[in-house]
């Protein structure tokens, strides 16, 4: 035990959950036992091996030393914030208030130092992508949570009315985190009537308070309907436009580009160019993490002036959502040979297999090496990952882990 460390910093496990699944069933996997590891939360081939994009690749290889050593200034590249905005808005002539962070976890972390105070809870949907969590207790916050709609069913307007109403009487603002369109870890969107459903609540409350909305867009290119996607982005844009909520966008280079471990993304907040709110977005980089890689950002510039690459990435994106949408639809087709629901994946690299005491069952499912992430809401499989060939296994063994014992 190390006295030096202070007492609230001495309980944590050792390693983070989710990769702490992924060490054990890869070391069974070497050890000779036939594991199913659905817990990557990185995309893979069929093969296994993970999958980076040529058109990326192709314009990292090409940088040039001046695009790789100097800072990048400490808010980040301007034209590059521009570009990697309008990859979501194209029509946007400005990226608002905004930063560069490493990756949308950068993003996350420092909305939340300046939309809330310490002590005060975010709102996010349940279920979430498990570090949102982490995100708020690293910055002394807590993690109220709404629904997430289930399949084929609406949005529960009540229960987001009340989470909001709570939190607004509480701390009189709101800061909702929303990873819309692509769901991690459901796999489905919110449908246009959810989002009209959700936007006038939040109106609603930023008649009490100050509403940020941040979009966490970490999977947007990974969907069965783009143009579903696109419509949704419009849906935002014109809530955002409205000015009434502050409407923002956590931007990733990591699944959208597959780097993942070059660490860019963004905060944007393209209808708000307020000098006050970047003055604040600057100082909030320049004391955490004082500039971001320049690389990335200079491999976004290099992509905006290049359409071949462009249409070669567009491919890209296609073909590997068309393999997510394979594999989930012989999830799909798995679980109902087994008598259980389909899970209508829509996008994203998960979905969500609604279970109770998902710990047991994912336990359970372990000892016929079969791995999953058990999360409060049922078992999060990892689609990016999982071959179609694997579907059956999946299915049958999650069946036998919830047959009565
Ligand atoms: C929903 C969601 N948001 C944000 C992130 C953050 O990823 P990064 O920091 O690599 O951009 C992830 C990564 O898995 C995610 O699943």
């Amino acid at each position: 035990m190390t006295d030096q460390l202070i007492p609230t910093r001495r309980d944590f496990p050792a390693d983070d959950p989710i990769f702490a699944l992924n060490a054990e069933a890869q070391a069974r996997k070497a050890a000779g036992e036939s594991i199913l590891n659905a817990t990557v939360g990185a995309l893979l081939d069929d093969s296994g091996q993970l999958v980076v994009l040529d058109s990326v690749m192709e314009l990292w290889r090409e940088l040039t030393a001046l695009e790789v050593a100097p800072y990048a200034p400490i808010a980040g590249d301007t034209a590059f914030l521009k570009a990697l905005v309008r990859r979501h808005w194209p029509l946007l002539q400005s990226p608002g208030a905004a930063c560069a962070t490493p990756g949308g976890s950068g993003a996350l972390a420092i909305s939340l130092r300046n939309f809330l105070e310490p002590g005060q809870s975010l709102l996010t949907t349940a279920p979430f992508w498990s570090p949102y969590a982490t995100l708020a207790a690293e910055n002394g916050m807590h993690l109220a949570t709404a629904p997430w709609p289930l399949a084929g069913q609406p949005l529960d307007g009540a229960a987001w009315a009340a989470a909001l109403g709570s939190l607004m009487k509480r701390q009189g603002r709101v800061l909702l985190w929303l990873n819309d369109p692509c769901h991690n870890p459901t796999g489905r969107s919110l449908s246009p009537a959810d989002r009209a459903t959700l936007a006038d609540l939040l109106r609603e409350a930023s008649a009490l308070g100050p509403v940020t909305l941040l979009l966490d867009f970490a999977y947007l290119d990974y969907t069965l309907d783009p143009g579903a996607v696109a419509a949704a982005l419009e849906d935002y844009a014109a809530l955002g436009a409205e000015g009434r909520v502050l409407v923002g966008a956590s931007l990733s280079l990591s699944k959208s580009m597959t780097l993942y471990g070059a660490r860019c993304g963004a905060l944007a907040f393209p209808w708000r160019a307020d000098p006050v709110l970047q003055a604040a977005l600057t100082q909030s980089c320049r004391g955490t993490w004082s500039n971001c890689a320049k690389a990335p950002q200079a491999l976004l510039l290099r992509l905006e002036r290049d359409g071949k690459a462009q249409e070669r990435l567009a491919a890209e994106h296609r073909h590997w959502s068309e393999v997510l949408a394979q594999r989930a639809a012989a999830l799909d087709e798995a679980m109902v040979a087994e008598g259980m629901e389909a899970l209508h994946w829509t996008g994203g690299f998960f979905v969500c297999v609604p279970v109770a005491e998902s710990t047991q069952v994912c336990a359970a499912m372990q000892r016929e090496g079969v791995f999953s992430v058990p999360l409060p809401e049922g078992l999060r499989v990892g689609l990016c990952g999982l071959r179609v060939a694997e579907a059956p296994r999946f299915a049958q063994i999650l069946r036998q882990a919830l047959a009565p014992r």
